[in-house]
């Protein structure tokens, strides 16, 4: 089936109104149906996705399917799988979901046989990293490699800095540090305290040609080659591009550079080789758990019906509170410590993919697009900007997650503390608290009436702010991979309905241009003439800061 633009524009226009008119308070929702919580909350094994706490009724979630098949996103999907060039900007397929396929065969794309290439660089990860961790691949001076320093940005950096850190009790690797900004400080750092002897670089881009990487990448040579000599290179680096002829140039061996293809977009790439410093961490076993993971979530996305499909209903509500409730942004809250750089990489995966002002068919969206995403984990966000969260003058969604199960039996407190926590907020959010409820508790403390009237409203929360949680049993790799999995395709749902191309990344080029051109300027080589007021005014103060 085709978009029906049409229809869709008219069931949009319908979903609005209901909007309007459900002025919906949960709390009486709840009141009014018990089993509300049963009705607005779905599973896929051991993984609960509940939006029984967003201002949602069975209508809007009806007539959000409605919308659903208007925009073909059963068609779209279909074509995403088959491996058809649905990234249309830059003419490719979006094959990521292929990195995690392991059984599949025969499938063909513009003539590449992408199973077999899958597996063939998955087991050359899988060798490498096996020489690595067992001490035979060792450095120039014969000492084993104790430290993974992964030099990338962006796909090639946040993917595997979030995931090495989710996966931390499964970490019986070298030590994995990762490199990603072009300040000096951050290379500068992470070197201090390494050994070049037995260090080892993952030079990770995609292009080979990113200016923060290959600047990183030359500085990490030069440290080398002063430590050890320039015959140590070959020893001391590793490579993961689509660019081999790049790679080559840099002299890194064939053997240790480890390819992906130009389906796979940068910020859907830690399941290929550029998740390689993960493996180098866990191991290849609990890699492949971790794809194993990711494959459930695909296969569960590519089959099961609209509304119990949990990426569909994410999506769904994603988009209800984005395009319909115009809430500009949302919050990720993991209440799960390991998952602190969860926040970056989903800001990467939904910003990246769906901050876009143009339609596939070169249009101006009918409804606004992707929204902010940011976050920190629970508790720690709740004692920075929760107060804002429930008290501001701003709606902001907020989606919650958490694990049943901790990985230390010997601090289930902890554990069940944090957990108390994640579900009391989503409460507070929901049930908030009227100024007759806060009048009583007030005078209940033996408050003096003068100081309850003039306290009493400050102490109001309006409630009625909505959250979405996730639960799972443990975060352990499988469960890593179906969590990503379920955001990814969560955003080619959002893209979907804003009518979008969710895989190219236009919007970074602008700024790279402009440093180019500006770096001479900053370097004092050239002058700052033509240059907007500001930007001359800026780079004159640096040079005045800098006494020259
Ligand atoms: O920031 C833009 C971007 O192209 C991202 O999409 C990508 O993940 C990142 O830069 C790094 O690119 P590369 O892997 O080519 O170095």
């Amino acid at each position: 089936m085709a978009v029906d633009h049409s229809a869709f524009k008219k069931e949009l226009a319908a979903l609005r109104a209901h909007r309007a008119d459900l002025s919906m308070d949960m709390r009486e929702a709840f009141a009014a149906d018990s089993g509300r919580f049963s009705h607005f909350s779905a599973g896929d094994g051991d993984l609960l996705l509940d939006w029984s706490k967003c201002a949602v009724d069975a209508r809007a979630m009806t007539m959000l399917e409605g919308l659903a098949s208007a925009a073909d996103l059963e068609g779209r999907r279909a074509a995403m799988f088959a491996g058809r060039h649905i990234n249309v900007t830059e003419d490719r397929a979006v094959l990521h979901t292929a990195l995690r396929d392991l059984d599949r065969k025969g499938l063909v794309v513009d003539g590449q046989h992408v199973n077999d290439d899958v597996r063939a660089v998955l087991d050359a990860m899988a060798a490498f990293a096996e020489t690595v961790r067992s001490g035979k691949a060792v450095g120039a001076t014969g000492k084993k490699i104790t430290d993974v320093v992964n030099i990338g940005i962006g796909g090639s950096d946040l993917g595997p800095v979030m995931a090495t850190l989710a996966l931390a009790p499964y970490h019986d690797g070298p030590r994995t540090h990762f490199v990603s900004n072009i300040d000096g400080a951050h290379i500068h750092d992470t070197l201090k305290g390494l050994s070049a002897e037995t260090t080892l670089f993952i030079i990770a881009s995609k292009t080979f040609t990113t200016v923060e990487t290959m600047t990183n990448a030359a500085t990490a040579r030069k440290w080398v080659e002063k430590a050890l000599g320039s015959d140590a290179v070959g020893k001391h680096f590793a490579a993961v591009s689509t660019a081999l002829d790049l790679v080559a140039k840099f002299g890194i061996g064939k053997d240790r550079v480890f390819g992906f293809w130009d389906w796979v977009g940068g910020r859907y790439s830690v399941w290929g080789a550029i998740g390689l410093p993960v493996m180098m961490a866990v191991g290849p076993n609990n890699f492949r758990a971790f794809l194993g993971g990711a494959h459930e979530m695909d296969e569960h996305f590519r089959t099961a019906s609209l509304m119990k499909n949990l990426p569909v209903l994410l999506g769904l509500i994603g988009f209800w509170h984005r395009a319909v409730c115009d809430y500009p942004a949302r919050a990720v809250i993991p209440y799960d410590q390991r998952l602190l750089r969860l926040p970056a990489y989903l800001q990467q995966l939904d910003m990246e993919s769906n901050g876009k002002s143009v339609t596939l068919d070169g249009g101006v969206p009918l409804t606004p697009t992707g929204p902010l995403v940011w976050g920190e984990p629970g508790t720690n966000g709740q004692h920075a900007f929760f107060q804002l969260l429930h008290q501001g003058t701003d709606v902001i969604p907020i989606e919650f997650m958490a694990a049943a199960v901790g990985h230390e039996p010997g601090l289930k407190h902890h554990h069940d503390l944090l957990l108390a926590n994640c579900v009391a907020q989503s409460q507070a959010l929901m049930k908030g608290r009227t100024l007759e409820e806060a009048r009583e508790q007030m005078l209940a403390k033996g408050m003096k009436e003068d100081d309850v009237a003039r306290i009493a409203p400050h102490r109001v929360f309006s409630g009625n702010r909505p959250s979405i949680t996730i639960l799972y049993r443990k975060l352990d790799p499988r469960t890593l991979g179906r969590l990503i999995a379920l955001y990814e395709h969560r955003v080619f749902v959002e893209g979907t309905l804003y009518n979008i191309n969710s895989f190219d990344q236009w919007g970074v080029e602008l700024g790279k241009e402009l440093a180019t051109s500006l770096l001479p300027v900053v370097e004092g080589k050239q002058d700052a003439a033509g240059r907007d007021a500001s930007t001359a005014g800026l780079v004159q103060h640096i040079h005045h800061l800098r006494g020259a």
